[in-house]
């Protein structure tokens, strides 16, 4: 009964669940470990929340085809974009380009900082 209620609820926030897909793609593929838990970049990983939509499905279907020029910086992204498929792309690229702070989400225990050289 309760499921029955909900069910239209559901498809009202259509977008949210396709958001919260794409939150947990993130971090079950393991984009965070060189993004940043909040898509920020650190040093040679770029920042990749808060661009545009089109852009990011773009980038990881270029990096997926393995087709063009690719740098050594770029062939990094191979394996992680091989390992998406279509609909995952676009979950991620949804979730990444509406990106907003999660505050229940767990925080960094240290600061950081989001420029420099990474430190050598
Ligand atoms: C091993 C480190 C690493 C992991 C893990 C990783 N990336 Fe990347 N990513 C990079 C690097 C390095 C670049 C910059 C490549 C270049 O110069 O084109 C990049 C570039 C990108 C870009 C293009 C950004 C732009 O504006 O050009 C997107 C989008 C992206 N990554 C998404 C992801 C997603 C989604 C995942 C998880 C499935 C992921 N990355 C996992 C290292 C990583």
């Amino acid at each position: 009964m309760l499921l029955v209620a909900l069910l239209p609820l559901l498809s009202l926030y259509g977008d949210a669940s396709t958001y919260t897909k794409g939150e947990i793609l993130y971090a079950q593929k393991g984009c965070n470990g060189c993004h940043g838990i909040y898509g920020e970049g650190l040093s040679n990983y770029p920042r990749i929340v808060h661009k545009p939509h089109y852009l990011l499905v773009k980038k990881l279907k270029f990096y997926r085809s393995k087709k063009g020029v690719m740098n050594q910086t770029a062939q990094i992204m191979i394996p992680f974009a091989e390992n998406l498929s279509d609909s995952e792309i676009n979950y991620l690229s949804v979730y990444l380009s509406q990106y907003k702070v999660d505050e229940n989400a767990p925080k960094y225990e240290m600061p950081f900082e989001t420029w420099g050289d990474g430190g050598s």
